[in-house]
């Protein structure tokens, strides 16, 4: 495993995290034997491999992905940097400080790592929230606080808020969605933050095993345009230049897309993982060293994969959806 060289005062960030929102989420119509156990070996695997970043959410399965990851962690507290999210529902301080309490309840620790505003409140600004926050690390309750999917300026605007650095931001970043790429990546490179890359399998897309005759069956991506027959016909050519790299480093080219998603030394990522092998694949990753022709075939067959968008997708969804 390779880590992150940031200081954060508790455990070094792996550049191979897990997510978890897997865990016990009816959304990814994963069983219960997942649920109640491979989750369990997940992360003991995990650790054992030298994972440290474990991102959860107060909102994944309402409250079950951290009690999952609470039960799979104890005992390895002082292995793992805990990542949690906050949805900023009502983003005043007294809530956000009784909501990290929860989470650190449901996850049987009292410090949450990275404790993160899962996504920016469109009608208030972050001045009320980042007050709760400060007073959580005033407390060491929060070492570090972090934001998901925020714009550059608004991440910006809430270290303002902050007083203090904002560590992370977490996005939708993979080579379907090349976008952070562009300006937070370089952000976070020159001011020691890190970008924490969600969904960077496009959500199992960037495996090469589904087409348009085998779309994965959950809601999760039932919803998720990406899996529209036309879209995954559209991205056969990028599959194509991932196996083509990934035959060279005798990978797969689910691992070929994390190695060029964490390239960047301010970037780590957080696949999820539905099986033991997944996980260990994922981890073998991060020793993967993409040369500089290989890493530009990837960025330029993501900058050519156009995926139809928009509301104009909505009743295609609707219909796909129907058709099963
Ligand atoms: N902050 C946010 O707003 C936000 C949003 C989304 C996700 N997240 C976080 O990011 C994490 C990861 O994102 P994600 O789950 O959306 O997408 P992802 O990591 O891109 O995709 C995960 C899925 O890909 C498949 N997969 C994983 N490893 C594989 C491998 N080695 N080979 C082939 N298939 C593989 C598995 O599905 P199958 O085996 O079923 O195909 C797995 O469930 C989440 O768990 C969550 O913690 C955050």
């Amino acid at each position: 495993m390779r880590y992150l060289d940031v200081d954060t005062g508790t455990v070094k960030i792996s550049k191979i995290g897990l997510g978890t929102w897997q865990f016990g989420a009816r959304e990814w119509g994963y069983s219960q034997q997942y649920a109640e156990q491979d989750s369990q070996l997940i992360v003991a695997r995990a650790i054992e491999l030298g994972v440290t970043l474990f991102d959860t959410a107060e909102i994944y399965g309402f409250g079950r992905s951290e009690r999952i990851l609470g039960r799979a962690i104890s005992g390895h507290r002082d292995a793992v940097f805990l990542a949690t999210k906050i949805l900023p529902v009502l983003p005043v301080a007294p809530v956000v400080e009784q909501r990290a309490v929860a989470s650190a309840s449901r996850l049987g620790v009292t410090r949450l790592d990275l404790y993160q505003v899962h996504q920016p409140n469109p009608a208030v600004r972050d001045g009320t929230i980042m007050r709760g926050m400060r007073s959580l690390q005033r407390v060491g309750l929060v070492t570090e606080v972090g934001v998901s999917n925020y714009s550059l300026s608004r991440w910006q605007a809430a270290e303002a808020a902050l007083g203090g650095p904002v560590l992370s931001n977490q996005v939708r970043f993979s080579l379907v969605a090349p976008g952070p790429g562009r300006d937070l990546v370089p952000f976070a490179e020159r001011s020691g933050r890190v970008v924490i890359a969600y969904s960077p399998l496009g959500q199992g897309l960037l495996s090469g095993g589904y087409h348009r005759s085998n779309r994965p069956a959950n809601r999760v991506r039932a919803l998720n345009p990406l899996f529209l027959p036309d879209n995954l016909e559209r991205a056969e050519e990028l599959i194509g230049v991932l196996r083509q790299v990934a035959a060279a480093h005798s990978a797969t080219p689910a691992q070929i897309a994390l190695a060029w998603v964490i390239r960047s030394p301010a970037v780590v990522a957080i696949p999820g993982a539905s099986s033991l092998a997944q996980l260990e694949s994922n981890v073998a990753a991060a020793d993967i060293e993409l040369a500089d022709d290989e890493w530009r075939a990837l960025s330029d067959a993501a900058q050519r994969f156009s995926p139809v968008g928009g509301p104009s997708v909505l009743p295609r969804l609707l219909r796909a959806r129907l058709a099963r």
